[in-house]
């Protein structure tokens, strides 16, 4: 007989773990709902075509690493990628950007595919949140969604994420930078493929990390100090925003990204415990990723922060996050008749906002204690045939082992009011 492995690049999310994947999303999530951004959930497959005219023809998301496939009917889709080109196509679509309310603010959450080389923290499928402020241009906004991703990582207690900065230029000042550039590169002693790149995407070349290229890039022309006056005022009220709401940020004029929509302000956050893969998350700015996808003219920003290599970040820092209990009440009926009371008790305590499980199975005494102790909860509700005929239930504490007999009707009022009064992380 032979058993399934999940493919390669993958891995499966499960309890217990998967309990701080949850949380981390969450703590994702919460500063974005503060903040105006509305759910947002599009599917899991596009049109190949938006991605490849949105991510770009040169990137390696597009010529290498998205799962494409043809249905039966003909049509050519990819697994996404990414987040970006799908959220923006779906407003879009529904028009969300005519109803006179920009920027049109939404948020997500989901699963993405690419097909990279897997290593401790890239994955062939990853998870992702994301924010995306679609419509408007103004360096508020950036700060805004720099400043809520910031706060996330503060939330989860991570202390060693650090904000890379840097602006890519816009419409009128890239062009003569990128020619200043490329002329540069092409007098550089490099290799077939970088020399092409250097044509397709030379922006890129500043991201290679072999040492032998970065040696050579010394002296070699920077946006930064190309940046159109537009370009430089928006830059400079973006880092006056974030140093006023306290986010240390490094400017790294390298900083180009993966992705070919961005314009303006790019921005990574990193950390030190993730070995090659350091980018805990990253977005910037993208004000012609519509016009290039078919849209209006909708200047955009937004972030996507990688819930893998968070869960990686908290794990290096030896974070523990502080989890509401699964179970706060765990029952173990003795006979079949404590079994029916107890079911209906559990389920009464559910209906009443209180996690509560139940040894099932008909176990024995022994293996349903020990269930109700590996389930976390702090009381046991333990019932037999004489506590029934007496109308009561034993109400147990798991923690210091005392125990008395309450009345059933008055259990879930009485359990109630122990777990307010102790405060459990979930009352
Ligand atoms: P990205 O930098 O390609 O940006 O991905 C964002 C984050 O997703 C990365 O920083 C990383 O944490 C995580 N990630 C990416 N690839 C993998 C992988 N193979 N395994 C594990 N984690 C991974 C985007 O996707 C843009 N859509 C972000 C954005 C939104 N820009 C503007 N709006």
């Amino acid at each position: 007989m032979s058993t399934f492995s999940a493919p390669k690049g993958t891995y499966d999310l499960l309890p217990p773990d998967s309990a701080t994947y949850l949380a981390v999303r969450e703590a994702m999530a919460a500063p974005l709902r503060r903040a105006g951004y509305g759910y947002a959930e599009t599917p899991g497959f596009e049109n190949v075509e938006l991605f490849s005219r949105g991510v770009g023809e040169s990137t390696d998301i597009v010529t290498k690493e998205m799962y494409t496939l043809t249905t039966k009917g003909g049509d050519h889709l990819a697994l996404r990628p990414e987040g970006t080109a799908s959220v923006l196509r779906a407003a879009l679509q529904a028009h969300l950007h005519r109803a006179g309310n920009l920027p049109v603010k939404l948020w997500y959450s989901g699963s993405f595919y690419r097909y990279e080389r897997p290593q401790a923290g890239r994955y062939r499928h990853f998870s992702q949140v994301g924010a995306e402020a679609i419509g408007a241009e103004d360096p508020a906004l950036d700060a805004e969604l720099i400043i809520l991703a910031a706060d996330s990582y503060r939330a989860l207690g991570l202390t060693g994420v650090r904000l890379l900065l840097n602006s890519l230029g816009d419409r009128e000042c890239r062009p003569a930078y990128r020619a200043a550039l490329q002329e540069f590169l092409r007098a550089l002693d490099l290799d077939e493929d970088t020399r092409a790149r250097i044509e397709i995407n030379p922006l890129r070349v500043l991201d290679d990390k072999r040492e032998s290229v970065q040696r050579q890039l010394t002296g070699a022309p920077m946006m930064r100090d190309h940046l159109c006056q537009a370009c430089k005022e928006y830059h400079e009220r973006v880092r006056e925003l974030l140093t006023a709401a306290d986010i240390a940020f490094e400017d790294d004029p390298k900083l180009v990204r993966g992705l070919d929509y961005y314009t303006r302000t790019t921005f990574e956050f990193v950390h030190g415990g993730l070995g090659s893969q350091s980018a805990l998350g990253g977005g910037g700015r993208y004000d012609g990723l519509s016009e290039m996808i078919g849209g209006p003219a909708l200047p955009s920003v937004g972030w996507g922060l990688g819930v893998d290599r968070t869960v990686l970040a908290l794990r290096s820092e030896g974070i523990e996050l502080d989890l509401p209990a699964a179970t706060e009440v765990f029952a173990v009926p003795l006979g079949e008749e404590a079994a029916r009371t107890l079911f209906s008790v559990v389920t009464g305590l559910r209906r009443s906002g209180i996690a509560a499980d139940l040894a099932y199975g008909g176990k024995g005494l022994k293996a349903a204690m020990k269930a109700a102790n590996r389930s976390g909860a702090r009381y046991a509700l333990v019932a037999g045939e004489r506590d029934l005929a007496e109308g009561v239930i034993q109400l147990k504490d798991l923690g210091s082992g005392e125990q008395r007999p309450v009345p059933v009707e008055a259990l879930v009022t009485e359990v109630t009011g122990l777990l307010a009064r102790t405060g459990t992380p979930n009352g």
